[in-house]
């Protein structure tokens, strides 16, 4: 099982590119299942996650081809109509094809995704979107099975009991997409991978709009544009993790392709710990070199600060001096990376849904055991600062959503590889 090596302390410099936004890639691949059209996507991340969905969907009839960060997907006739178990366990986000194929074919069975570390991760707002769709929903075996012969457009409530759901909102505008007349969407999630896939759909030839607000709006349709090409946009996530790597190495580093408007809560507070970060041509320049000072996060849907970008602070805030709380209110169990974080001599105290953090003065390398995707990334992030060598295992956790990690730390100076 692969590894990462890591030798601390090293000042990092020079430029690194963003991969793709992986959350809109995974559905946007299963959102090409509703046209019978040969559709072109460009900027697709190369992780474990888009080649997991690759399977998905060729398993399901589609011709894929991905070269170079080129997706070509055509899907002439739909062959199966059932998402297997042993794909869907291994990819919760299998369960957009759930959405797509009730569009496309009225029909559907897919296996009940399970929990992950990160928490239970029920999917009751998606079955209840699709209900209201006038899909009937049963059950049997582990698998969700749909027959949306009577799919019509509706008011669909995604109300749950921690707001609206980024998966559920995308799975209901795909249902959606053929459903017969209006849906009106509300609360939708406002995420930028949300209004990504919405303006996928709207590049097929689906009229919708409201995306990036709470509410949004579809009507369906039954003919699609041909020759459609549509550019994935770049992952927020993945250039708040570079940002987060100058900050905890006290580097500079130009973070290209970035797109900040949509990462505003994170600069906000890289600005507030005191980084300094100018937009530039093409992504933006983070210099981590100043003085740094303690701070509180409060994790909240977009445009609040992002849950997926939590555990990195965890691991940055862990080396400031001074107190730092975080508040994680979307997830049940997402402060995994904290136990192996106070491994290396961090000072953490987890109280219900708050960490309080008091910063030390240096972490020292150890080994390591990756738990989930960004917890891995804050493991490599605290790795980086500390001092001596830090062995991560597991790091599969982490190819499923970094397009060549510790090459792109490699090219900033870090000294980072994978072994067995
Ligand atoms: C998406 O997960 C992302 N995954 C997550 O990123 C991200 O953390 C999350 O959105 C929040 O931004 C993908 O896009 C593939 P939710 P999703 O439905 O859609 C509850 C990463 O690291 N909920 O918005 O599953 C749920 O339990 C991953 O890239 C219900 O109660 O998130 C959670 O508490 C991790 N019922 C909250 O809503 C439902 O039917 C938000 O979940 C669905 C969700």
């Amino acid at each position: 099982m692969a590894r990462f090596f890591i030798e601390g302390g090293k000042r990092l410099s020079g430029e690194v590119n963003v991969s793709g936004a992986k959350n809109s890639a995974l559905p946007i691949i299963a959102a090409a299942l509703l046209t019978d059209k040969k559709v072109t996507l460009k900027n697709v991340p190369d992780v474990f996650d888009v080649r997991t969905m690759i399977e998905l969907v060729t398993h399901l009839g589609a011709r894929v081809d991905f070269k170079r960060n080129t997706l070509s997907i055509h899907t002439p006739k739909v062959k199966r109509l059932e998402a297997p178990y042993d794909i869907v366990t291994r990819m919760r986000a299998s369960y957009y094809v759930l959405g797509a194929l009730i569009a496309r074919e009225k029909r559907a069975s897919v296996a009940m995704p399970g929990g992950c570390a990160i928490g239970p991760r029920p999917i009751d707002l998606h079955i209840k979107g699709f209900t209201a769709l006038g899909t009937k929903i049963s059950i049997t075996e582990g698998y969700i099975n749909a027959d949306a012969r009577n799919l019509r457009g509706q008011n669909v409530d995604l109300q749950g009991p921690k707001g609206t759901s980024v998966g559920a909102t995308i799975n209901v505008m795909l249902a959606a997409s053929r459903a017969r007349g209006k849906t009106v969407i509300s609360p939708a999630a406002a995420e930028p991978e949300v209004v990504d896939v919405a303006n996928f759909l709207r590049a097929l030839g689906v009229e919708i709009s409201g995306q990036g607000s709470h509410e949004i709006t579809v009507v369906g349709c039954d003919s699609f544009h041909s020759g459609v090409n549509y550019k994935i946009i770049p992952d927020r996530i993945e250039a708040g993790t570079f940002a987060t790597v100058a900050a905890i190495t006290r580097s500079r580093i130009v973070v290209k392709r970035a797109v900040s408007e949509h990462m505003t809560s994170v600069l906000e507070k890289l600005r507030e710990i005191g980084l300094v970060i100018r937009e530039a041509e093409d992504g933006i320049i983070v210099d981590g070199r100043g003085r740094r000072k303690a701070t509180d996060i409060f994790v909240a849907p977009y445009p609040g600060f992002p849950t997926d970008m939590q555990a990195q602070f965890m691991a940055l805030l862990s080396t400031i001096p001074g107190t730092s709380t975080i508040k994680e209110s979307i997830f049940e169990n997402r402060f995994m990376q904290a136990v192996e974080l106070m491994r290396m001599g961090a000072n953490i105290t987890i109280e219900g849904d708050t960490a309080v953090i008091k910063g030390v003065k240096k972490l020292s390398g150890t080994q390591l055991m990756a738990s989930d995707l960004r917890a891995s990334s804050a493991l490599v992030l605290a790795g980086l600062a500390a001092k001596g060598t830090t062995v991560v295992r597991r790091i599969y956790h982490l190819d499923r959503g970094y397009e060549k990690f510790e090459v792109k730390l490699r090219r900033l100076g870090a000294s980072i590889r994978r072994g067995k």
